[in-house]
């Protein structure tokens, strides 16, 4: 499966068959993990055979089951789009190697034991992992590409690679699927993503640094560069 296609058929889900991950497939996501931490200062933990954290009240109102594998998803405060774009990285890698994930920032429990939180550090949220009961479906759509996305050039036109961007931003997972980001294009290919909400919600920037990861594996790095990363 190529990324493109990872894309396309990811869908949270929330249900596990009781399936080990093969060891081969966990040092792929270890490789993968081990790079994000020392290329964006992240210190992203994947945690294996540890089913206490979905295993009370809270996972089970989420609909959580049989999850035993997540990504503890830790960074330094302030570094949550950092986090959310390694995060979908990872997500997408698992998608290639069969598996399915899901982002939870709220219905889960804390196990402080089972990973390490550095001084200045926080826990974002965390991705299980794991063989689904099913593939997911897709999200309901909220926005159209004319919600999401603004043509700033001089001549209004809007190229092939930026519409492509935006298309594989809207298919990402956000929190409770909010998808508040704004794409916006400028001249010189210089590409603009921010939030886009009137008050402050929670995720948002984890949720840029996600979609600004589909944007670029579907634009295609070499053609756009961002201006004015968000800071959170
Ligand atoms: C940062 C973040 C936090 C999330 N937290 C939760 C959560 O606490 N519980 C849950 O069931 N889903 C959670 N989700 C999953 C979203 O509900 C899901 O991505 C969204 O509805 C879109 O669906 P899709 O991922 O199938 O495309 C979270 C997603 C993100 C990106």
């Amino acid at each position: 499966m190529t990324i493109q296609e990872a894309i396309q058929v990811r869908h949270s889900v929330r249900q596990y068959k009781d399936t080990a991950i093969e060891a081969e497939k966990i040092a792929q996501l270890q490789a993968l993990i081990d790079e994000c931490n020392r290329e964006a200062g992240v210190h992203i933990q994947l945690v294996t055979n540890e089913p206490n954290a979905f295993s009370g009240g809270l996972a089970k109102y989420g609909k959580f089951s049989g999850v035993s594998n997540y990504l503890a998803m830790i960074g330094k405060k302030g570094s949550a789009e950092a986090i959310g774009y390694c995060g979908e990285k990872i997500v997408l890698l698992a998608q290639m190697l069969g598996l399915n994930s899901c982002w939870v920032g709220l219905t889960f429990r804390k196990q402080p034991d089972k990973y390490e939180i550095r001084e200045g550090e926080v826990l974002n949220s965390v991705i299980a992992l794991g063989y689904g009961a099913t593939q997911g479906v897709q999200h309901p759509q909220k926005k159209s590409f004319d919600d999401v996305a603004k043509i700033a050039t001089t001549d209004g036109v809007c190229p092939e690679w930026f519409r492509a961007g935006v298309e594989a931003a809207l298919l990402a997972p956000t929190a409770v699927n909010q998808q508040k980001f704004l794409f916006v294009l400028h001249d010189n290919n210089r590409v603009e993503a921010k939030p886009n909400y009137l008050l402050i919600g929670s995720y948002v920037h984890t949720d840029l640094g996600i979609v600004k990861y589909h944007f670029e594996v579907a634009a295609g790095k070499e053609n756009f560069e961002w201006i004015n990363c968000s800071t959170d």
